[in-house]
């Protein structure tokens, strides 16, 4: 009997933890959440005319959205802005400020998705694509960015060969080869679903971040429907992004040779070398990163809970000769490919770490230990 008491208390306590968690601290997180003004009055009350965030979708972009859920769009793409600590996402130009719950209150189903093979798509509608665009990039992704891996649905389509105003041109990436295509209802609901994603106002526990002008989020001009471009990396990042990689590739003077040990595709060599996809030391503190591509690294080190004990001499042909510039960017650039996402360094912040090393002897190489600030 005794036993059955103890049996009994036991399932009572699972099943009310587990309550607790999922469902009552579910709704203390989320459950109370209403739209809200962007600011509220002094007193915490709702001003009388305020408009209130976020707001509905149009019943068109209702229906978008369980297209979108339904082809599985959200297996890649992500619909949330990272808390700015975490993430890089508002200084890459993919919102202008974190996401936040309120943001998904009158969503049926919250397309947040947790993977990023794309771009996150949580303030799409912002980037000024026109519809044309986004239905050529629905019918054809790979006509516009001919390496991209998003899927095409040309199944949403109808080949025309007389077309009217509302169908879409299709040109080749390369310009030849028009076709005509008239979207189905579904198409016209996706783009408009598409279109709706937006989050451009500011609510009372979340404001915009503030950015410094030349890395102005706001709207890229993209309207030329034929560019091939992909918004999801600014100007300014990818030309620091692509002089890295070339830093990274290059096995010559000026170069890093990075690629012959950590590998073209950042995986490293288990056991030998190890990966920069990935890697917290990567995504980690900057001065660490930045202290290493100028000394190396030797000694027992820990990535993503491998060890490695092995010798990287101070990187750059001939050693240790990489300047401010080509460290920047190659950091920037291991830190933004691969599935790695996390701030860019700049050449200033390379030349004040350089500084405080003022002194230390070219070839001393760091050591794990050094690196890690005592407990
Ligand atoms: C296999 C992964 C994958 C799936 C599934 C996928 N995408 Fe993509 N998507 C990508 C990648 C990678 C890119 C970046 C390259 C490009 O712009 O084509 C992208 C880009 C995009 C862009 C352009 C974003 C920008 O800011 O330039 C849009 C819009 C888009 N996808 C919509 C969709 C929709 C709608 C679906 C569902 C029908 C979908 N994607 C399914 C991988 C995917
Ligand atoms: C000759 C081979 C070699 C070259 C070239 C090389 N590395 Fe390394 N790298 C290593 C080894 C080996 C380690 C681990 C050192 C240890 O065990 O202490 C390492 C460690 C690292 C780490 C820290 C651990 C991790 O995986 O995140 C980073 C970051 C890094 N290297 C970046 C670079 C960059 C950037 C370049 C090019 C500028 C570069 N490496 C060039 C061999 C190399």
């Amino acid at each position: 009997m005794n036993n059955l008491a103890k049996f009994t208390i036991g399932i009572f306590l699972t099943l009310g933890i587990a309550w607790l968690a999922f469902v009552v601290g579910a709704r203390e997180q989320y459950g109370d959440l209403v739209p809200s003004p962007q600011v509220l009055d002094e007193d915490g009350s709702i001003p009388a005319d305020a408009d209130l965030f976020p707001v509905d979708l149009t019943g068109m972009a209702k229906q978008g959205a369980e297209e979108y859920a339904s082809l599985g769009c959200v297996t890649c793409h992500t619909q949330q802005v990272r808390r700015v600590e975490t993430g890089f996402d508002v200084e890459r130009g993919w919102g202008m400020r974190p996401s936040v719950p309120r943001d998904y209150v009158l969503q049926d189903h919250v397309l947040l998705g947790n993977s990023r093979i794309g771009p996150d798509l949580a303030n799409l509608g912002l980037r000024e694509y026109s519809d044309e665009w986004l239905h050529q990039h629905l019918f054809e992704p790979q006509s516009i960015i001919p390496s991209s891996l998003c899927p095409p649905s040309p199944y949403l389509y109808q080949e025309i060969d007389e077309p009217v105003p509302s169908d879409i041109e299709i040109t080749g990436a390369d310009g030849d080869d028009v076709r005509n295509v008239r979207p189905s209802i579904r198409a016209n609901r996706l783009v408009s679903y598409l279109q709706s994603l937006k989050q451009d106002y500011e609510l009372p526990e979340v404001a915009f971040v503030e950015q410094p002008a030349d890395k102005e989020i706001a709207t890229q001009e993209i309207k030329d429907t034929t560019a091939i471009v992909s918004s999801s990396v600014p100007d300014w990042l990818q030309q620091q992004m692509d002089a890295g990689k070339e830093v990274y590739m290059k096995a010559a003077a000026g170069g890093g040779m990075c690629f012959t040990c950590h590998q073209p595709n950042g995986e490293g060599m288990a056991g030998q070398f190890p990966p920069l996809a990935g890697s917290d030391w990567v995504l980690g503190d900057k001065e660490r990163l930045i202290k290493i591509s100028m000394y190396g690294l030797m000694g027992e080190i820990e990535v993503n809970g491998v060890k490695y004990n092995n010798v990287m001499a101070p990187p750059g042909i001939p050693p240790g000769s990489l300047t401010d510039d080509q460290i920047a960017n190659v950091l920037t650039y291991i830190r933004n490919v691969w599935g790695n996402s996390a701030s860019a360094v700049s050449a200033e912040e390379v030349a004040a770490v350089r500084a405080s090393l003022e002194g230390r002897a070219p070839m001393q190489m760091f050591t794990a230990a050094e690196l890690t600030p005592a407990e």
